[in-house]
């Protein structure tokens, strides 16, 4: 090889779900034991086993006082909420749908909290009787609120979700700094906690999230200790003690060439530098941070069965029964600038590693159009109508996130195992 020809990026490798007899195990259970389980493809599957650990091994390296929320939005499955419940402090829910799910999980109401923009008077009203947290982002919100605590003089908890003066470096998706529809500028939070002290609401405290899908653990330092100082310079404004310190989240995970996993240790260090200031600056209150992908995605996959093999022009293509309809983010149409491929295998052919076993391949949906791409040319088992392709990374952000209508093919199913 040429000294100046560069090596592609690769994805880094994927060892959550074990190899036995060529196939992946999700739950212990073999995949094509499990396609006929479900009974169809496409399904998406999450393991239950693998939430665990996450959750588990995340605890063990984060100060222990430090409380880790479920932001459910990133899968919202039912039975996947009820398992996450029980391991995780709180959950955080985006809409007055997702705050049933979190009810019914049994999870206790004192421990879900509400952030979004455009909340509707419906689902404030919905927030208010069940006693969960309110993060409000306008003053409309507040005013909203404080009728509805007026009418039914019951009590309204509130957080003052801040938009920073700052933005979370080499972030996926910005959600902080510079001029934004998610919460209220830093610079007007003090006229809000003053209109939540009139309207007799009850201030609990200050959420900040400054963005998604992060990769460097130095960006997500910076950005908690910018977000405690911010809290620490409106406590000057605050109408009553901070009760909880939500400082965000933003933890990734690898999909693309090149990327790698997150290094946990200089986040927990700097956690446990900023718990131990906080008993100080913030006595009594607790700091949370709220994790949606970072807990969930890596136990999920995509699983759809090829049902068409064609030759075009020299080039393979496997045609699929799943596509973007169910899996709008590994086609790269939820926010990808430059598509880029999901780490993509024939999940029961997963024992084809000589080079005579593997080809080349494009996956593609059965929707009529070129975006309805699963993987670009990406070095596959030779793979044939009748197997199985496994999508990794597939357990936020799919199902929910994609547009399943769209041409009107069979529906997808989830199951947890
Ligand atoms: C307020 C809030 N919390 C949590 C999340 C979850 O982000 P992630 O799944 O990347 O952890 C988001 C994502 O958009 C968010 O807006």
């Amino acid at each position: 090889m040429h000294t100046s020809e560069r090596t592609p990026p690769i994805h880094t490798p994927m060892n959550q779900f074990p190899v036995q007899d060529g196939e992946l195990l999700i739950g212990g259970i073999p995949l094509t034991r499990l396609a006929a389980r479900v009974g169809q493809t496409p399904f998406y599957a999450y393991d239950r086993q693998l939430l665990t650990q996450r959750v588990e091994s995340l605890r063990a390296a984060l100060p222990k006082t430090l409380k880790i929320h479920y932001a459910m939005k990133a899968n919202p499955m039912p039975v996947l909420v009820g398992h996450m419940a029980r391991l995780v402090d709180g959950i955080d829910v985006a809409s007055g749908g997702e705050l049933k799910v979190a009810l019914d999980s049994g999870v206790n109401p004192r421990d879900i909290s509400f952030a979004g923009p455009g909340k509707s008077g419906a689902d404030l009203r919905r927030a208010v009787a069940a006693g969960i947290l309110i993060n409000v982002e306008s003053f409309r919100e507040v005013a909203e609120l404080s009728r509805i605590h007026a009418q039914t003089g019951d009590a309204v908890r509130v957080a003052v979700r801040v938009n920073p003066d700052f933005e979370l470096k080499s972030s996926g998706m910005k959600m902080g700094g510079g001029p934004k529809q998610f919460g209220v500028d830093a610079e007007q939070a003090p006229g809000l906690l003053a209109e939540i002290d009139n309207a007799g609401l009850d201030f609990e405290g200050f959420h900040l999230f400054a963005g998604a899908q992060n990769l460097k653990a130095e960006a997500i330092v910076e950005a908690q200790r910018k977000s405690y100082e911010l809290a620490l310079a409106l406590a000057a404004s605050i109408p009553a003690p901070v009760r909880t310190l939500n400082l965000g989240g933003g933890f990734g995970i690898p999909y693309f060439p090149g990327e790698q996993p997150l290094e946990l240790a200089p986040i927990a260090a700097n956690l446990g530098e900023l718990s131990q200031c906080a008993e100080q600056d913030f006595p009594g209150a607790q700091l949370v941070i709220e994790l949606g992908r970072y807990l969930v995605g890596e136990a999920g996959l995509y699983v759809t069965r090829i049902v068409d093999r064609k030759i075009s022009r020299g080039e393979v293509f496997l045609i699929t029964d799943g596509g973007l309809h169910h899996h709008l983010s590994a086609s790269g149409n939820f926010g990808q600038v430059i598509r880029k491929n999901y780490p993509v295998v024939i999940g029961n052919r997963m024992a084809s590693s000589e080079r005579d076993e593997q080809e080349v391949a494009t996956v593609v949906g059965p929707l009529c159009t070129p975006l309805d791409l699963l993987a670009d040319r990406m070095l596959l088992a030779k793979a044939e109508p009748g197997d199985l392709v496994a999508i990794y990374q597939s357990g936020a952000y799919g199902f929910t996130a994609s547009p399943r209508d769209f041409l009107g093919h069979p529906a997808c199913v989830e199951v947890l195992v």
